[in-house]
């Protein structure tokens, strides 16, 4: 069940654009995550196709995924980054990102990462409460620095989504209220050390509908209204993926068109995740076992909630495939070893007759996955491999058990 050209079917067997992917199974072991770069540059160049006509600025979302190949790949296609932990400010660094195209957001930045943004020049902060920006007024008077600053409104927005991940209604701690944000910018000579230069607005990830990042585009132009100094107007990411075959969410451009006139005479900023590498990816697993229970088949394999933890979290669907396509005999519980009942990858896959050893495909899972990894149950976290083409490399190796244990006293 391949989903995009990227993934396709050769004589039955699974192949990311030029590599088979049983080959890097067999090579780099399983679970192991697989990009495909490619498929991040066809998804750059659709977004930059569909918002070309607004001029916009796209910085990529590195919580996404913040591999520093892909950081590389992308900064090379042109995007800045959007960065939310000075951990992220500094992989964007290491991967040779400029610091004046990068945006600096969060909710709780911390004083030392706010100062950190400043000594290294980040193009803007997006600040989220009244009390951030008295701080980080403060902390740019004593360094005779005056940062470019985008406020962060919280519109009072429900957007169409999960709501593990929609951030711009009242009751989200994301952002500040309208009438806080009027306030601020009425006495903006109370922060002379900042430069309020525009607003931003994100309502939240894998957006449903169009109609409400409208409506927050407006509510912020209304707010901005008064001060002609007020041009950028920064609109976040969630443009949405669909996972399933029977998932239909607007296209890129039927945002871009649909906010293109409400965008009229502003500098737009994006900062897109998903949409750009969430079908770039995929997880490789093996079967361990398969045994039957409670009238459903169970199939157990290496890859678990701590290499996607998404479905866990969000209840997320991700399509699996087997790297031999084969009839399915029905549907399958696909599950991990660690010892949670929610460590299930899927709950009711079409799946072929499964043997210990076959592989799996979890797709579309180049977005929120290797980055929300972790190693509970002492599980290693999994390397990532880039096909370039028709060659693949390691771009993270596999972590060992000492990789695990480094950090604290090896004497007990
Ligand atoms: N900008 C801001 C301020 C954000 O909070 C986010 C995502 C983005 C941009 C990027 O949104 P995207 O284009 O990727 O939708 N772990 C969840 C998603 C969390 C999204 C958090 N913020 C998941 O796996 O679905």
């Amino acid at each position: 069940m391949p989903r995009n050209d990227t993934l396709t079917l050769r004589d039955n067997a699974l192949w990311c654009d030029g590599v088979p992917l049983e080959a890097i199974a067999n090579a780099a072991g399983t679970p192991v995550y697989v990009y495909s770069a490619r498929r991040i540059q066809t998804n750059v160049a659709r977004l930059q196709a569909a918002f070309a006509p607004l001029n916009a600025d796209i910085h990529y979302s590195l919580k996404a995924n913040a591999n520093l190949a892909i950081v590389r790949l992308l900064a090379g296609l042109g995007l800045g980054m959007d960065a939310v932990s000075g951990g992220e400010i500094a992989r964007a660094l290491r991967a040779g990102v400029a610091p004046k195209d990068i945006v600096f957001a969060g909710v709780g930045k911390a004083p030392d990462e706010l100062a950190y943004a400043l000594d290294q020049g980040i193009g803007w902060i997006n600040v989220e409460s009244r009390a951030e920006l008295e701080l980080l007024d403060r902390l740019a008077a004593a360094r005779g620095v005056c940062p470019r600053v985008a406020l962060r409104l919280n519109p009072g927005i429900s957007a169409q989504t999960h709501r593990h991940i929609a951030t711009g209604h009242f009751g989200a701690k994301f952002g500040i209220a309208p009438d806080i944000v009027a306030d601020i910018l009425a006495h903006q000579d109370a922060t002379p050390h900042v430069e309020i230069a525009g607003l931003h607005v994100h309502i939240g990830s894998q957006l449903g509908s169009v109609a409400e990042t409208i409506r927050a585009v407006r509510e912020a132009q209304a707010l901005a209204q008064p001060y002609p100094a007020l041009r950028t107007l920064n609109i976040g990411g969630g443009f949405p993926v669909a996972y399933t075959d029977d998932e239909h969410y607007p296209a890129p451009d039927e945002f871009a068109t649909a906010l293109a006139p409400v965008l009229d005479r502003w500098q737009v900023k994006l900062e897109p995740g998903r949409s750009i590498i969430a079908d770039a990816g995929v997880l490789l697993a093996s079967v361990l076992y398969v045994k039957q229970q409670g009238g459903a088949r169970f199939v157990i394999v290496d890859a678990s909630m701590t290499e996607l933890i998404r479905p866990a979290l969000y209840e997320a669907v991700h399509p699996i495939a087997p790297l031999h396509a084969a009839e399915a005999i029905g549907p399958a519980v696909v599950a991990g070893p660690v010892c949670e009942s929610a460590d299930i990858l899927h709950r009711g896959a079409p799946l072929p007759e499964l043997a210990p050893g076959d592989r799996l495909a979890i797709l579309v899972a180049g977005a929120y996955g290797m980055v929300m990894a972790s190693n509970y149950n002492q599980r290693p976290r999994p390397p990532e491999v880039l096909v370039e083409g028709a060659a693949w490399r390691v771009v993270r190796r596999r972590e060992t058990w000492d990789d695990l244990m480094r950090l604290e006293d090896p004497s007990g």
